[in-house]
């Protein structure tokens, strides 16, 4: 076929072009955003529950836990919440980010919320690594969140706008890949560090690399093509579109974009925009895809894994080691991820993904009642730790292929361009609202739900799957500028998504 011409068949218009390096490139520098985040979420359970550092911020917790030991069971062993709430202010501060990252991704551009997120986190792990008093620690851990906000609202939006649509979710899920590698290297830095007098400075210092580099690499990076056009650089637009897609031809996919960007010109208001019925699909998966992500309970395991082990009797070097082997586990499942997205598509990643985590949590939920019953009391031996283990590892693999990368991913590409800063601004709210909401009330739930906590979370397994297996449309290889279709022709949307709002037509609109 000709270069720049498309094929458009039923809901997968396709327009020639190549997976370019420069690409490949780009998308990896972009991705590096989460490692910010994954960096974050590995490291702040270590840190809490180093002694020093509870002794230097928080010596009433510090005297607490010692005073306790002995006299609660193994549910309320470490529940505390001055330390939670410590943790949880930089979701706080980035769900309130990713409001002005939404404005800032729409006016300036993709890369300029990317080098802001990589600043702000760049200031607070600077500040948290050489804090001197509770305020330092509290400042920079806000600062951290801020860069949060911003990396999570621009870096998913850059690279579905980036790839080629036919590798969109595997450039996509890079940002994924990110999060759980900064989770597995801030657990093994945690590891190394938790033995050192002063290891929690090197620990949250630490995190100042990452957001280096990923101020140092978007410098470097041009912005996508979409939101060149956005604020009126078409030239600039077009040669980027030639560069990514490695073709001289692009007029095709170049008036697409165009026209995408006519639509979005006509909004004033972004926010007002995104709640009108025509977007309720949109909306509605902005808002629950995060929430349900977080109701998987995940970050029970990612954020608490050192405590919960050790109240599950491991002891204290085994607690890390086996968060490392679930931080290891992350990051391989998360290959998988990469190399089914595409060509299985996203629905049955998101399907066998629940299926799998509902049966770990009740094998789970079922062990733990066995064991510790209602009182608390009690320990496994080494092959039932073993075999906990095992549940929890495979839990935390089909979280890693299906609602880990599908979280970031989905949301960032069934917005059109008009809605797209504010579809995926809510997004990452509502992930950190809830991110927030668990890491606040988990210790207190596991002391009260006891080992019903995990039959809690199953709930919410089954209730996503079954939502998903109704509700969500196939969106693998649909263009990103062309996703307005698959909401027509998906049997429950049809009725909500008025007709008027046909598909853009190539229009003639000259560059
Ligand atoms: C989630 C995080 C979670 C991480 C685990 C991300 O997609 O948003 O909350 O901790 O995956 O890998």
């Amino acid at each position: 076929m000709a270069g720049g011409t498309f094929v458009d068949s039923g809901n997968a218009k396709q327009f020639d072009g190549k997976v370019t390096a420069f690409v490949l490139v780009t998308c990896f520098v972009a991705a590096m955003g989460g490692l910010l985040f994954g960096y974050d979420l590995g490291i702040t359970g270590g840190v809490t529950s180093m002694e020093p550092f509870l002794i230097k911020f928080f010596p009433r917790v510090y005297k607490q836990m010692k005073d306790d030991t002995g006299h609660r069971n193994q549910y309320c062993k470490f529940d505390n919440e001055l330390l939670t709430l410590f943790t949880s202010s930089l979701y706080i501060a980035a769900l309130v980010a990713s409001f002005f990252a939404s404005a800032t991704t729409r006016v300036l551009g993709r890369k300029s919320s990317m080098f802001m997120g990589g600043l702000f986190f760049l200031v607070g792990a600077l500040l948290n690594g050489f804090a001197i008093n509770i305020e330092m620690l509290i400042i920079g851990r806000i600062l951290l969140g801020f860069g949060v906000g911003y990396c999570n609202q621009s870096v998913p939006v850059y690279l579905s706008e980036m790839a080629p649509a036919n590798i969109r979710g595997a450039l996509n899920i890079g940002f994924q890949m990110m999060i759980t590698i900064g989770i597995l290297v801030a657990n093994l830095i945690n590891y190394g560090t938790s033995k050192l007098e002063n290891g929690w400075r090197i620990s949250l210092g630490v995190g100042a690399v990452p957001a280096i580099m990923l101020c140092v690499g978007s410098l470097f990076l041009g912005d996508t093509p979409n939101s060149l056009i956005e604020r009126g650089q078409r030239e600039a637009a077009k040669t980027m579109l030639q560069k990514i897609r490695g073709i001289e031809n692009v007029d095709e996919e170049f008036l697409d974009l165009v026209d995408a960007c006519e639509a979005a010109k006509e909004v004033q208001h972004p926010w007002r925009n995104i709640t009108q019925p025509k977007y309720r699909p949109q909306l509605t998966f902005c808002i629950l895809i995060p929430f349900f992500q977080q109701l998987t309970g995940i970050n029970v395991v990612m954020f608490y894994a050192p405590v919960l082990f050790k109240t599950l009797g491991f002891g204290s070097n085994a607690s890390l080691m086996s968060s490392v082997i679930t931080g290891g586990v992350n990051v391989v499942a998360t290959f998988v991820s990469i190399l089914t997205v595409d060509k299985f598509g996203r629905k049955i990643l998101f399907l066998e993904g629940g299926i799998q985590m509902l049966i770990c949590q009740i094998a789970t939920g079922v062990m733990i009642a066995m064991k510790f019953g209602v009182s608390g009391e009690g320990s496994f031996s080494s092959g039932e730790a073993n075999l906990l283990l095992f549940f929890i590892c495979a839990f935390v693999a089909a979280f890693a292929w299906s609602w880990g990368p599908l979280g970031w991913l989905v949301p960032s590409e069934i917005c059109s361009l008009e809605i797209r800063s504010a579809g995926q601004a809510s997004n990452v709210a509502v992930n950190m609202l809830f991110t927030f909401a668990i890491a606040q009330i988990f210790l207190a739930m596991l002391c009260h739900l006891k080992f019903g906590l995990f039959f809690f979370f199953a709930a919410f397994v089954l209730i996503m799957t079954i939502f998903v297996a109704l509700f969500l449309p196939e969106t693998r290889n649909v263009q990103i500028e062309e996703m307005q279709k698959v909401w027509r022709s998906h049997w429950f949307w049809t009725n909500i998504v008025p007709d008027a709002d046909d598909d853009r037509k190539p229009s003639k609109a000259q560059t």
